[in-house]
């Protein structure tokens, strides 16, 4: 659904997609309503003749910004400071593309414990924040299906999984 309706001029707001590579339906951010139950993730829903997709519902938008809002409830919001900043694609979605604004992100509902993991800088080429992970789990597929090494998985689950490798 997702690039068919690129193809027909329709940008839906994605977050962990990433074309043969990580198409998991983890984030939920491609949300689109086609008439089920519930709404279906676009980057891993095919289309199918006939198929009628709303893209931009209200209860579409309720819940990309739920998604949003949770994600942003457990991150550091230091993006001023951040070594990403501009080319951030969690700041593009919530700021460049007014999607924060144009989903009524002004304030926080989710307010809760928040984790804190210590700056990962054991190797001399990479640093790693755990703070800024929102577990989109990209790069697993990248060291996964692009490296062919597998090395990084999820640790843990809910609330406490963290990117990390095994043990
Ligand atoms: Fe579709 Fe993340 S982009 S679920």
């Amino acid at each position: 659904i997702l690039e068919a309706a690129e193809k027909a001029g329709y940008r839906i707001p994605r977050l962990c997609f990433l074309k043969k590579i990580n198409e998991i339906g983890a984030c939920r951010m491609c949300v689109v309503d086609v008439g089920a139950r519930s709404l279906a993730a676009a980057c891993v829903m095919p289309v199918s003749e006939g198929m009628v997709v709303k893209t931009n519902t209200p209860q579409v938008r309720k819940a990309r910004k739920a998604v949003l809002e949770l994600i942003l409830s457990n991150h550091r919001m230091d993006c001023l400071t951040c070594a990403r900043n501009a080319p951030c694609e969690l700041r593009q979605l919530a700021s460049d593309l007014d999607l924060a604004k144009e989903l009524g992100v002004e304030e926080n509902r989710f307010e809760g414990e928040n984790i804190h993991y210590p700056l990962d800088n054991f190797s001399p080429s990479i640093v790693r924040d755990p703070n800024k992970c929102i577990l989109c789990r990209r790069c697993v597929a990248v060291c996964r299906n692009v490296q062919k090494i597998g090395a990084i998985g999820a640790v843990n689950r809910g609330f406490k999984t963290v990117i990390a490798p095994a043990f």
